[in-house]
């Protein structure tokens, strides 16, 4: 007896102490709230000013700031002439899919005038996300970083960096980015490529009258950094280097990852990097570069470099002595560098063993590539200025992802309106072919269709990622919303079951939302479909997304209220 109450009473100790830290917790845990102001502004860049369409008169955007399981509520009012949505790239929005923000995949677009609150709450991630728009090409000056601190309380798994930077890559266009796409639209011709890439809005000193708003990231001497690096550029990979800095990667789409040391990045659109730097060199000024890792061969590409400045602020190198002395600049790799490519993104692993699955219950062989599409019959050929009188086209599985234009996938599948999307996308290519080889003309056209595919709750799946050279061979930023997911493999030409599978990494491969898919290769993904809703899984090249080369995952609910999806929001916008 005597036992038995001492033992209950130790359990009801635990129980109580389990209480309190809970408690404590969902105290710290804070409801942020922001107002958003889709407003054209002027911007100059390049020695010209353009009305750019940014969120509150700030380009880049406002650098939200939380701790992990905080919420946010950000209130987006379009003051501007297009039509908008805001996605919070990479947060999982668990049952929450209202708030993703994809047009028409989630929602429908928040017209000029209108207002949408995004409400949703960051569970489980540490690390850079980012936010941007996601309609047309209103991202290239809608977009700031979503920076996820650890729970108050809780630290990094690194030494405390005195000085945290975000490091936002961009692309910018002298001209409007929504002319650009639909002049692009309109021919079926490749869109212009941009005239200058940009670190925090700048492009730095290598582009016209655009020196003296060069961007700088102060460090002391001896201390370490954390560089918050993402690449929000429109259409292009990017290599990211400092001068003369080893570089620590530490994490990666909110997720932390075995620290390795490198010279240099490549980040494909979407992606994000958080890097350690420590100011172990004499007191200069250092540039920090960045330009095109272009794998397409012979498609056009802005070939240009972006720098900001990492300057030692010591007693012998203020800002006064020290701004006038021309920082030293890295060597870059080679635009079609691959090697150096792909030896970074192989460098990723989780920081311990991690739970991926084993048994899958939904196998996805998924193609993805560009394609050209005839010029339909009765069009001018003034439309159909692609290669040879074509138009440019993309597909995952021969299917060309088409948005619907007056409902949202979500919406008609939450309210079952028919009609709108069907669920036959398919598990494996319609045809089989030599998919990284000299690909048969008979191909080389997709159908159009907006195919969705369904997951049961819980299920879990793995999706090959075959990479097409179908017209031309490129790499892919591979983006899934509403998950993280482990990258397994990576490899070049055709993937092989047979010889491939024992080369998947089960015990501790990286957790991200976009995979490189390598130039004529594959990367592997593997995840558990336990967040309800509709999930669009796309290109994150820009260009691409308009092309088609897209899929949508439309994940059912389980069982009970914490397996389902929620109700969508009182201000959720109407078509
Ligand atoms: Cu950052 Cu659907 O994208």
């Amino acid at each position: 007896m005597e036992a038995y109450n001492s033992f209950s009473s130790q359990w009801r100790f635990v129980f109580v102490l389990g209480l309190l830290f809970f408690l404590a917790n969902a105290a710290n845990a804070v409801v942020q709230h922001h107002d958003f102001v889709i407003q054209a502004t002027k911007v100059k860049r390049l020695c010209k000013t353009h009305n750019a369409i940014t969120v509150n008169g700030q380009f880049p955007g406002p650098t939200l700031e939380i701790n992990n399981g905080d919420t946010l509520e950000v209130k987006v009012t379009n003051k501007a002439r297009y039509n908008v949505t805001v996605h919070w790239h990479g947060v999982r929005q668990m049952r929450t899919a209202w708030a993703d923000g994809p047009e028409f995949i989630t929602q429908c677009p928040i017209r000029p005038g209108q207002s949408y609150t995004y409400r949703f709450t960051v569970q489980g991630q540490e690390g850079t996300l980012w936010w941007h728009a996601h309609s047309s090409w209103l991202r290239a000056t809608v977009y700031g970083a979503l920076i996820i601190h650890p729970r108050i309380g809780d630290s990094y798994p690194f030494p405390k960096p005195k000085r945290e930077t975000p490091i936002l890559m961009g692309e910018w266009w002298d001209a409007n980015p929504i002319d650009v796409i639909r002049e692009a639209t309109r021919t079926g011709a490749a869109p212009n490529v941009s005239d200058a890439y940009t670190i925090n809005g700048q492009p730095g000193d290598l582009y016209k009258c655009s020196s003296k708003d060069t961007v700088i990231v102060p460090v002391s001497s001896g201390e370490t950094s954390l560089l918050r690096v993402i690449n929000s550029a429109l259409n292009q990979q990017l290599f990211f280097t400092v001068a003369n800095h080893k570089l620590t990667i530490v994490g990666a789409d909110a997720s932390y990852v075995k620290p390795f040391t490198t010279k240099v990045l490549m980040l494909g659109p979407g992606q994000t990097t958080d890097v350690l730097i420590k100011a172990d060199q004499p007191p200069a000024r250092y540039y920090m570069a960045a330009r095109a890792y272009a794998s397409a061969q012979g498609a056009p590409f802005d070939n240009t470099t972006t720098t900001a400045i990492l300057e030692y602020k010591t007693p012998t190198c203020t800002s006064k002595n020290c701004g006038t002395t021309t920082p030293v600049m890295p060597p870059l790799p080679a635009f079609n560098d691959t090697a150096t490519a792909t030896a970074f993104t192989t460098s990723f692993k989780s920081p311990k063993q991690v739970p991926v699955p084993t048994k899958i219950d939904e196998n996805l062989f998924i193609t993805v590539g560009l394609g050209l599409n005839k010029c339909p019959p009765g069009a001018r050929a003034r439309n159909c200025q692609g290669p040879n009188g074509t138009r440019f086209s993309a597909s995952m599985n021969n299917n060309t992802f088409s948005l619907p234009s007056n409902t949202s996938i979500l919406k008609a599948y939450y309210d079952k309106i028919p009609g709108v999307f069907t669920t036959d996308f398919p598990k494996v290519p319609p045809v089989k072919f030599d998919y990284t080889g000299n690909v048969s003309r008979s191909l080389w056209q997709p159908s159009p269709g907006t195919k969705v595919y369904k997951l049961k709750y819980g299920s879990t799946v793995q999706v090959v990622l075959q990479g097409t050279s179908i017209f031309t061979a490129e790499n892919h930023p591979i983006h899934l919303h509403g998950y993280d997911f482990y990258i397994v493999a990576e490899g070049f030409g055709n993937f092989n079951p047979k010889t491939d599978t024992s080369k998947f990494n089960l015990v501790d491969p990286p957790l991200r939302n976009t995979a490189s898919v390598p130039v004529k290769g594959w990367a592997v993904i593997r995840f558990v479909a336990d967040n309800p809703g509709v999930w669009i899984m796309h290109c994150h090249l820009d260009v691409h997304i308009g092309w088609g080369l897209a899929m949508t995952f439309v994940v059912e609910n389980g069982v009970g209220e914490s397996q389902s999806l929620e109700k969508p929001p009182p201000d959720f916008p109407k078509c």
